[in-house]
């Protein structure tokens, strides 16, 4: 065999190993990447979380009600489909009991179906408390944080005296390692009054539920995908909110990119396969931090009202704006989707103009791509194209050729900038409510 024809039958090889696939955001996160997860999950045998915590809020429209998912990955409503959360998530006990508990009222069974991997680490209530000390004392600094303890839990987690869940298969061990946890936070924090008895003794009666749950995840999805099993990752957070590749230090504290799916689970970059962006069809942004492209006005009102645009997680009313090309064509670079489903088309309906920023002027100069510095960004003069809007309803097509034709124009436009295909429009929360295209 010559050289080229081992390097073409060890590619085709390559091919032909089960991939994992992903649905990323390509923003600041609420693309509505839940519900294209939603949307096609009836197509994976597993569908797992690999990244982030409860900061995630992911919701769908199930048998006819909004419900959002924290931890759980939607995949759990799909009966068909067991579910992970990987060991690149940080996990609270009670947030997922609680979350479980909320499954069970709408009658979704989570029984031999929900796993956690054995080395996610525990997000405990002191590191909740101490996430909201380190805003309030960061003063106009604050992040603006969801409170939910992700970067104090990843922060353990990198000091390497974090918890994870496989530490709980051994009661005494485990107390061990939390009583060294707690006390570091307790004198760093001067906790007074914390009720780490409590904490514990709750978690100890969750342990008959919780136990076999706890997997070796890493074994686990790389088995399935050696039987040939369909895996699907719900992609947290958004890449712009990724620690190293985000706007920094306006981010979360996890990789939110295509790199935290690879760590998140345990897998080989040869295992991803198709990578599909979500990109909203303007842009949000949940707490502090620059945005280009917001909207102080009567238009940022209309998209928030509109699209409904209050956190998931929080409550909090989600800052809004236009579409920004610089950021989605940065994260399209970084993330290199192979696909794209453009969200909340409908909520543009009745615009006469739609803005798109096209380009970053930082000090009369054009930049090549997204400025590393908050500072630099919150600087930035974003030059938009203009484009026609639409104001028939759109919320029932479900056909390309249906969309009025400046709503079509849109979408193409987007795709020619972008170099990637959209191969689905959401026009309504709902599960149908998309276009193939
Ligand atoms: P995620 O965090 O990326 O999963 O997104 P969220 O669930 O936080 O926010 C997206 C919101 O928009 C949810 O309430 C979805 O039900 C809703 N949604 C998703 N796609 C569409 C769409 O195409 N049109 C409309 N009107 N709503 C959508
Ligand atoms: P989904 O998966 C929107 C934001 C928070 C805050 C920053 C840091 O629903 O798209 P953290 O609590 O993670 O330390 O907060 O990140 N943030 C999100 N914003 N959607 C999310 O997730 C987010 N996850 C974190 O608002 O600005
Ligand atoms: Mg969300």
């Amino acid at each position: 065999m010559c050289s080229s024809d081992l390097f073409y039958s060890f590619h085709s090889f390559a091919n032909q190993m089960s991939k994992i696939d992903a649905v990323l955001g390509s923003q600041w996160g609420d693309e509505g990447k839940g519900k294209l997860v939603d949307t096609i999950g009836n197509q994976y045998d597993l569908c797992c979380r690999a990244t982030g915590g409860a900061n995630a809020g992911h919701t769908i429209i199930y048998d006819n009600k909004a419900v959002a998912f924290h931890l759980v990955p939607i995949g759990v409503v799909q009966p068909q489909a067991k579910c992970i959360i990987g060991n690149g998530c940080v996990v609270s006990i009670t947030t997922l009991f609680e979350e479980i508990e909320s499954l069970r009222r709408i009658k979704v069974n989570i029984e031999n179906r929900l796993f956690v991997s054995d080395r996610a680490h525990i997000v405990f209530n002191f590191h909740q408390i101490c996430d909201g000390l380190n805003e309030l004392n960061s003063g106009d600094l604050k992040i603006g944080t969801t409170k939910r303890g992700i970067g104090p839990t990843y922060a353990s987690k990198m000091e390497r005296y974090g918890v994870r869940m496989g530490a709980l298969r051994n009661w005494d061990r485990f107390k061990e390692q939390y009583m060294r946890i707690y006390n570091i936070y307790r004198i760093r924090y001067n906790l007074q009054d914390y009720d780490y008895e409590g904490e514990l003794a709750k978690i100890q009666s969750l342990l008959p539920e919780l136990l076999p749950m706890i997997i070796d995840s890493v074994y686990e999805i790389n088995k399935a995908l050696d039987e040939g099993k369909k895996v699907l990752v719900e992609g947290a957070n958004a890449p712009m909110l990724d620690i190293d590749l985000g706007t920094y230090p306006y981010v979360t504290s996890s990789s939110a990119s295509i790199g935290g799916i690879v760590t998140g689970l345990g897998v080989s970059p040869h295992r991803v396969g198709t990578i599909f962006g979500i990109v909203k069809a303007y842009t949000t942004r949940v707490g502090e931090g620059p945005f280009p492209t917001e909207q102080l006005n009567a238009i940022g009102e209309r998209l928030r009202s509109v699209g409904h645009e209050f956190g998931a997680t929080t409550g909090r009313p989600r800052r809004c704006g236009w579409l920004d090309l610089v950021q989605v064509a940065y994260t399209t670079m970084v993330d290199a989707f192979d696909s794209l489903c453009l969200t909340k088309l409908d909520v543009l309906t009745g615009l006469e103009t739609i803005k798109v920023g096209r380009k970053y002027l930082l000090d009369g100069k054009e930049l090549p791509s997204m400025p590393a510095e908050a500072e630099d960004l919150a600087r930035v003069e974003v030059v938009y194209d203009e484009l026609p809007g639409w104001s028939e309803d759109i919320s029932n097509v479900r056909s390309f050729e249906e969309l009025p034709e400046n709503a079509r124009k849109y979408v193409e436009y987007i795709e020619k900038v972008l170099g990637v295909p959209i191969h689905f429009i959401g026009v309504g929360a709902g599960r149908d409510a998309v276009i193939s295209h």
